[in-house]
């Protein structure tokens, strides 16, 4: 049997999605999805629904997508070949946006008469329903037979979600479309290679809060957002994942295991637990190295004179690990200042890491670092070799890091 480590890493690979959008009111939430998918690398076609053009018009689609739009009307036109076929040659993965309970009781039944469910049968690639109708609709047996028979053939459905419907008087239920970042999120997980199914990964996230008395703590600017970006590539690529987590305010992605914790005992309490079971550690989470000496119980009140903190050093999580690492991988995050290679070789030596991800505070202002979308890190081996990366979103740092795991598991399985 193979071993589950010998695994290569997959190359990253930009991907065609052909988007069909349908007549729902969410079809208004088309362009920002359609902008996002581009963004996160997808080429696009579109095709839109003479309905959803009553809802958007062609060239805000057009505008968004960075590509032509398909209407029934150049369907009619006469050509060799039929548009929907010429189409279904071009997608990695159809996204269904706005799906309508019509537009999946036409794919469930076969039918054809329209581009969308033309290309719908001509298609052979991943189909993700992203539905968006009023919830007495989705609820009805026709449509909840439609999506088990759409199932059943192997299509992929995210949403619809509860909440606030865009249909006047109706208030809220179940039939609310996704918000445009789910959308990208599940297509990546759909044209995405599960290369670490099988695998376990605790990875740490945010920053901790070291409380001085009940309402005042030490803590830090981190944001979680690199850490929750490594946990949702990961299980985009079908590994489980344990997420400890600091307080932030993001939301954890669909299937993490979470542990929410809120000083460094707590959150090396929580690692020390997972540890044993998980296959690596990624650990993004910014510590407090210190914690007050004498946290009060009670509210302090202010005084006019000056305060003098006492503070006793938090333990080294990382460096604990790195002490009792068997087979496990352990990745740190650090920020310096100045001499940045040198120092985070030198912390990936002494914690006994297999690498170490470099970045610099310097850059928060240009949207980069702390509580950004962005980062440019770069990644320091402990034998002082390393590999500057240009900058690009924490999710695609999140996805390099893996690769980066599984080219370590690759390593030792050659030696
Ligand atoms: N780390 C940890 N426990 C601590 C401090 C840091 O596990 N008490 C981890 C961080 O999560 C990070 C890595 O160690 O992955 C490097 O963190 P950093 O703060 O840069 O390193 P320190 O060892 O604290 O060094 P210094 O603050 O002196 O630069």
């Amino acid at each position: 049997m193979r071993s589950r480590y010998n695994i290569l890493p997959m190359p990253f690979l930009l991907k065609n999605v052909l988007v069909l959008v349908c007549g729902s009111v969410a079809a208004g939430k088309a362009p920002t999805a359609l902008r996002r998918l581009r963004e996160a690398g997808y080429t696009l076609q579109v095709i839109a629904t003479a309905r959803a053009l009553e809802f958007v018009t062609a060239l805000t689609l057009a505008t968004a997508a960075e590509s032509e739009v398909h209407t029934d009307l150049d369907w009619f036109k006469v050509q060799p070949g039929g548009k929907h076929l010429e189409l279904s040659h071009f997608p990695d993965a159809v996204v269904v946006l706005a799906a309508t309970s019509d537009t999946m009781a036409r794919a469930a039944l076969g039918l054809s008469g329209d581009l969308a469910s033309a290309t719908l049968l001509s298609v052979r690639c991943p189909i993700l329903w992203v539905p968006a109708m009023n919830p007495r609709m989705w609820e009805h047996p026709a449509t909840q037979g439609h999506k088990t028979t759409l199932e059943s053939w192997g299509h992929h459905f995210v949403g619809p979600v509860s909440g606030k419907l865009g249909t006047r008087g109706e208030g809220a239920g179940m039939g609310r479309m996704v918000e445009p970042e789910d959308v990208v999120g599940a297509v990546r997980a759909l044209v995405t290679a599960r290369d670490l199914e099988g695998l376990h990964f605790l990875v740490t996230a945010g920053p901790t809060r070291e409380y001085l008395d009940p309402v005042r703590f030490i803590s830090n600017p981190s944001s979680g957002k690199m850490g929750y970006a490594v946990a949702k590539v990961a299980l985009e690529r079908g590994a489980q994942v344990t997420l400890v987590t600091g307080p932030v305010s993001l939301t954890p992605p669909p299937g993490a295991k979470v542990v929410q914790i809120e000083s460094a005992l707590e959150l090396k309490a929580a690692v020390d637990a997972a540890f044993e079971s998980v296959d690596a550690v990624v650990m993004t989470a910014a510590v407090a190295d210190y914690r007050a000496s004498k946290p009060s119980s009670e509210k302090e009140t202010k005084t006019s004179s000056a305060l003098t903190l006492e503070l006793t050093p938090n333990p080294d999580i990382l460096k604990g690990l790195g002490e009792r690492k068997t087979h496990q991988i352990l990745v740190g995050f650090a920020m310096e200042t100045d001499k940045g290679v040198d120092k985070a070789a030198d912390k990936a030596r002494r914690k006994n890491l297999d690498f170490i991800l470099l970045n610099y505070p310097a850059r928060v202002g240009e949207g980069i670092g702390f509580g950004a979308d962005d980062n440019e890190v770069t990644l320091v081996r402990p034998d002082g070799t390393f590999e500057v990366w240009e900058r690009m979103t924490k999710l695609e740092v999140g996805k390099r890091v893996l690769d980066g795991i599984l080219e370590r598991w690759k390593e030792r399985n050659v030696k």
